[in-house]
């Protein structure tokens, strides 16, 4: 396995082949902490692991130089994942010093002892010399927490991005081209869409002062490298930060004894226009990660619950309060879903809908115990409805209008 990005320029982090379950976002392919070891005439780490991992990652800095030759630890995130391991890594090296910003410090002192640590604050525009090399400071607020930041090599033309640009992918290899593009992608469009999302505003203004860099390379603290496709993972982050629709109409629902399983079928139908893509999800067989990914640039959406207790299923309630808090932007859709003797399932799921701004194409579409012909007739017509909006908010992306941003 190559770790060298460029001369004296190494990744040193771990690979965590097994991990499923991040804090609820569904790791299918594992993940990596990525960590990185500038040797020059200062040798600088930048960012660490987990924290059970921070024997692997010292065992890798060692295997590089002597530990007591590391000067600086940058902590670009305060976030566990990241810098978990830092009080095992600041102990394990005599002369280091701490480099991070203000809010990075008080976040870090909130979860280790730093009461010993030498520690260096820094901010945008700042810079620290190495020797040849040169590192330079750009605090990014909100991606992921207020005190992210991006540390750029000017020499290298190399940016350490951390969970920007990242994917949860465990892989022996390091490089976005050694493995299939389409694969890396998704896995960084499933990690925009469950963990960037709602900061696309401070996105959008982390890839506008970001466009000033001259940058070859991307090392991102999860995932593949990036250093044959930079323009294609910038292009794609700034079509995720405006949630960018293309013609495609999800129809997720949960469903009880059918009824409203009948009523996504043909809404589905009705949806299923030449150059559109449809996707049928039903709850309890995906996952939040996959529908908060597909969720991410679908023009439309019609949700659907089967009514329970006056409420919504509880599978079908945990997605939508998922999404509220994702708060992708500038979709269309409409409620579902079917009641007996009391409502509350569609009602509730539309009123999800209005919390996250969607256009509402129609009020909720309802069935009382089962659908009659002419319900599905209407769920038919409502499905083509959504597909041509679906068409029409596509191509007013492709024309230059503009989409509704979150508060
Ligand atoms: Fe990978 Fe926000 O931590």
């Amino acid at each position: 396995m190559s770790t060298a990005l460029r001369d004296n320029v190494d990744w040193v982090g771990y690979v965590d082949w097994t991990v499923r379950d991040f804090h609820g976002y569904d790791t299918e392919h594992g993940t990596t902490y990525n960590a990185y070891l500038v040797r020059d005439e200062q040798t600088a780490l930048i960012d660490t692991v987990k924290a059970p991992h921070a024997d692997a990652l010292l065992d890798k800095v060692a295997a590089l130089t002597d530990l007591s030759n590391v000067r600086y630890v940058v902590c670009n995130h305060a976030e566990p994942d990241h810098a978990g391991g830092l009080s095992r890594v600041m102990a394990a090296l005599p002369e280091a010093t701490l480099v991070c910003d203000r809010k990075c410090a008080t976040a870090l002192s909130q979860h280790h002892d730093t009461s010993g640590w030498k520690t260096q604050l820094v901010a945008t525009g700042d810079t620290l010399a190495l020797g040849r090399r040169t590192l330079q400071f750009l605090e990014t607020p909100m991606v992921h927490w207020p005190e992210s930041m991006f540390t750029y090599i000017p020499e290298e033309r190399l940016l350490f991005s951390m969970d920007a640009f990242g994917q949860h992918y465990a892989s022996s290899q390091r490089f976005d081209d050694e493995l299939p593009l389409a694969a890396v992608m998704e896995a960084a469009k499933a990690y925009y869409a469950n963990i960037i999302t709602p900061y696309g505003k401070q996105v959008a203004a982390t890839l506008a002062k970001t466009a000033q860099l001259d940058i070859e390379m991307i090392a991102p603290a999860h995932g593949l490298i990036w250093r044959s496709h930079v323009p294609g993972v910038l292009e794609a982050y700034r079509s995720w930060a405006e949630c960018r629709p293309v013609p495609k109409v999800l129809v997720i629902y949960d469903t009880m004894w059918d009824s409203t399983a009948q009523m996504a079928h043909a809404i589905l139908e009705g949806a299923s226009l030449p150059g559109v893509e449809v996707q049928l999800l039903h709850v309890r067989h995906s996952n939040l990660t996959r529908i908060a990914t597909e969720v991410l640039d679908a023009a439309a959406v019609a949700f659907g619950s089967s009514t329970l207790n006056q409420g919504p299923m509880p599978i079908a309630a945990a997605v939508l309060t998922y999404l509220k808090g994702l708060r992708p932007v500038g979709k269309t859709g409409f409620a579902f879903g079917s009641y007996g003797w009391s409502k509350g399932g569609p009602e509730a799921v539309n009123e999800y809908l209005q919390t996250m701004k969607w256009e509402l194409l129609r009020g909720p579409l309802k069935a009382r115990y089962r659908p009659t012909p002419q319900v599905l007739d209407e769920c038919r017509a409502a499905g083509k409805a959504l597909a041509e909006k679906a068409q029409e908010l596509a191509a007013d992306r492709r024309t230059g209008g503009q989409l509704v941003s979150a508060p």
